[in-house]
Parts: C-alpha cells; sequence; structure tokens
C-alpha cells in the first residue's frame, strides 16, 4: 500500500487515508495553520464546533487553492445539543460560522451514553443529511454497543467512528467491530499528543531502521492497521514529514512490536466513553 489514495465510505463518498487534526489551531493563526496544511497536502481537514474554530477552518478552506470539492471537512456536534431541534440548529450554525455550503463530514463529538439521547442526536444528523447540509455522517468515541443502538433505531450505520487511538492504546477490538460493519475507524491523538510514545525504544528503532522519525513510523503504523490518523502540527516542517508516510511499508514483525506497546490504561487522559462525558 505505497499510495495516498481514498477509502471508500459505506454511503459510497471517499476519505482520504490521512488527516490534519486542528484542536488549538484558532483565530488567525489557526487559519494560517489551516492553510499551510491544505497547502502541504493534507486534503482531510477535522475540526468541531466545540474547538471553536470552524470560522477558522472555512477561511482557510476559501484561502486555499484547492477546489472545495476536493476537501473533505470534518465538524463535529457538542454533547450538550444532543436533543433533535438543538443538533439541528448547531449543524446549521456550524455552516454559518464556518461560511461552507456543506460540511463533508458530520460526527457526534461524544455519546455521553448517561444523558441517553445520542440516538436522537443521531436522527438530527441523518435528517441534516437528507437535507443537504451534511455529506457524510458518523460518530466519534462510540463503543460497539452505542453502535449497535443506532443501528437498530435508525437503520443508519455512521460511516466513520473517530476514537483515541495510538501505540499505547491501539483499540484492537474496537477497530476489528468497526470494520465488520463497514465503518472507518479514524485515529485521535495518533501521535499520542506528542508524549512519551514518540521515545519509546521500540518505535525509535524501528525509527531509525527505515531512515524515517518516531512520528513517521507510528502513522505509517496507523496506516497499516486500517486507521485513518489525523495528526495536528503548527509547524510545517511537521506537517510535511507527518504526509511523507506513503513511501514505506513496516514489516508484519514491526508491526506486531508497535502492537505489543498497547496497554489497558494507555489512554492519554482516561477518557473511557462509557462513563467520560463531554459537552
Ligand atoms: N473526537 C475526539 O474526541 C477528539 C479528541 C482529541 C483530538 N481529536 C482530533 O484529533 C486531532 C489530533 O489529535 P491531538 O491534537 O490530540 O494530538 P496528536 O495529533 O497526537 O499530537 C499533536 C502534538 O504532536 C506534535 N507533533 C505533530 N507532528 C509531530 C512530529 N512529526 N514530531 C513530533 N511532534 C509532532 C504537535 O506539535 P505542534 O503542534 O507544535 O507542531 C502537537 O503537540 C486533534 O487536533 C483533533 O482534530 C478528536
Amino acid at each position: 500500500m505505497l499510495n495516498h489514495g481514498d477509502y471508500n465510505l459505506l454511503d459510497g463518498f471517499q476519505i482520504p487515508k490521512i488527516g490534519f487534526g486542528t484542536y488549538k489551531l484558532n483565530g488567525y493563526a489557526g487559519i494560517r495553520t489551516i492553510e499551510q496544511a491544505i497547502n502541504t497536502g493534507y486534503r482531510l481537514i477535522d475540526g468541531a464546533y466545540n474547538y471553536g474554530n470552524e470560522g477558522a477552518v472555512g477561511q482557510a478552506v476559501r484561502n486555499s487553492s484547492v477546489p472545495r470539492d476536493q476537501l473533505t471537512v470534518t465538524s463535529k456536534l457538542p454533547g450538550r445539543f444532543h436533543q433533535y431541534q438543538k443538533a439541528i440548529e448547531v449543524v446549521q450554525e456550524s455552516l454559518l460560522r464556518s461560511g461552507l455550503d456543506y460540511l463533508d463530514l458530520y460526527l457526534i463529538h461524544w455519546p455521553n451514553p448517561k444523558k441517553d439521547l445520542y440516538v436522537e442526536a443521531w436522527q438530527a444528523l441523518i435528517d441534516s443529511q437528507r437535507f443537504g447540509l451534511v455529506r457524510s455522517i458518523g460518530v466519534c468515541n462510540f463503543l460497539p454497543e452505542h453502535i449497535e443502538r443506532l443501528e437498530k433505531e435508525t437503520g443508519v450505520l455512521p460511516v466513520v467512528n473517530q476514537i483515541e487511538l495510538h501505540p499505547f492504546f491501539n483499540q484492537k477490538t474496537q477497530r476489528e467491530y468497526d470494520a465488520s460493519k463497514g465503518i472507518l475507524t479514524q485515529a485521535w491523538s495518533p501521535l499520542g499528543r506528542a508524549s512519551a510514545v514518540l521515545t519509546n525504544d521500540i518505535v525509535t528503532t524501528i525509527a531509525k531502521k527505515y531512515h524515517k522519525s518516531p512520528a513517521q513510523v507510528i502513522l505509517r503504523w496507523e496506516i497499516q492497521i486500517g486507521a485513518i490518523p489525523i495528526p495536528k502540527a503548527s509547524h510545517i516542517s511537521r506537517q510535511k514529514q507527518n504526509l511523507d508516510v506513503f513511501d514505506f511499508d513496516l514489516s508484519n514483525d514491526d508491526i506486531a512490536e508497535i502492537n505489543s506497546l498497547t496497554k489497558p490504561d494507555g489512554r492519554n487522559s482516561n477518557q473511557d466513553p462509557a462513563v467520560y462525558e463531554e459537552f
């Protein structure tokens, strides 16, 4: 698998094999950084209502010379707006803030199962898609039991499940579940938010072997296990480096070694979607 290419989504649309994270990229500096990422070659831009940067994302998209239909722009529905009418209005507000005619991918940000309103939120996304406000719809941080309910109660599966995924928390079970349903798994904090994973001995040893950086090895591992990483980088050299992961293949042994780094408590901030809530 050496080409950049796209994956097919369940709904017939396509999505790039790597994206650009925008958490903490805000305001005019955020516009410049996101625009630079688009000019560097990223075609999937991951924003969210709660990042407060839909305006910056939309402006960067308009500033870039890349045609709109070649970009996949994502936003996410916050947990405090799961009620149907509120959710519909927030999708509309996302469009107004971004200044875009449509968003390519709209995700429920967290299931917040204790509130038990995520099926209602999902119905709002289904209708937003029907109204033409958003092209594709999906979820973040959904466990199999949450996805089962969406399917049972609405008959519509998400095309993407965006979850915390890096070598210290590789999400094998959730990835296998997603794949069994035809759902693509996106990896958030794919570099573990630049934590100890980047200096791990196994990762750095493999990196030396391929003459790549630890970050590149991790992103390549994510691509080879079938996930879509969405690394955030403010500096152009790191933006370029993170895209330059399509000219080598990790061996099965190297993949197995990186797989062995996962641990049950390997999440960055202990955000278990079964109990953690975000609004
Ligand atoms: N759905 C959800 O619940 C959820 C949750 C969290 C995140 N996300 C999304 O996922 C995206 C990525 O996750 P994240 O931002 O948490 O973390 P991340 O992408 O794993 O890590 C970002 C950090 O890594 C650094 N970095 C980037 N490339 C590097 C490289 N080649 N070498 C060394 N360091 C490098 C960045 O530095 P600089 O910025 O200084 O360059 C930044 O400090 C977010 O931006 C957001 O879009 C979604």
